[in-house]
């Protein structure tokens, strides 16, 4: 296997969870929201506010398929990379595919205090996320394996991927 690619909605605990994996397995962390920010000299919040979304999936799209090419990472792939199809195939070509999931409560909770996410940025944040998890399920379940993260804590969430990774 080249990669470990860890996707999931905002929230789940990619970051995390992509950094003690990448620590306990000694691969190289790969963030792909950080590589758009690298690349445009900017944060996610400006290049949303300045050029909007569509821009923002295509500077996305272009680093998806740049890290995808790489191997020995583990790759934090940001929460929208699964709604475009090239993405997905790209990644899923360039090793496991681990979407981490969430309940829309936790999701709030774990979010609220943050600013630097555009799409949380709004009135009702938790129908946000309600209405983006709906639309984007069926996406998500495109992943190779999913971990409900809601109740679990990180050094869980790291173990059942190692042992997913071990059954392999
Ligand atoms: C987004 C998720 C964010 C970031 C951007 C858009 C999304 O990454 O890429 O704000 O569409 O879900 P995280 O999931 O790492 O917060």
């Amino acid at each position: 296997m080249k990669n470990i690619v860890i996707i999931g909605f905002m929230g789940t605990g990619k970051t995390q969870t992509a950094k003690a994996l990448a620590d306990e397995l000694s691969l190289e962390y790969v963030s792909v929201d950080e590589l758009i920010e690298k690349k445009e000299d900017r944060s996610i919040n400006d290049i949303f506010r300045e050029d909007g979304e569509k821009y923002f999936r295509a500077v996305e799209k272009e680093i998806v398929k740049e890290v995808s090419e790489g191997e020995n990472q583990v790759i934090d792939a940001g929460g929208g990379v699964v709604l475009d199809e090239e993405n997905m195939k790209n990644l899923k070509k360039s090793g496991i595919v681990i979407c981490l999931w969430a309940s829309p409560k936790v999701i709030h909770e774990r979010t609220k205090e943050h600013g630097h996410r555009p799409l949380l940025n709004v009135e009702d944040p938790e129908g946000k996320i309600r209405d983006l998890l709906d639309e984007r399920k069926p996406f998500y379940e495109k992943a190779d394996e999913h971990i409900d993260t809601s109740d679990m804590d990180l050094q869980s969430v790291v173990s059942n991927i190692k042992e997913i990774l071990n059954d392999k």
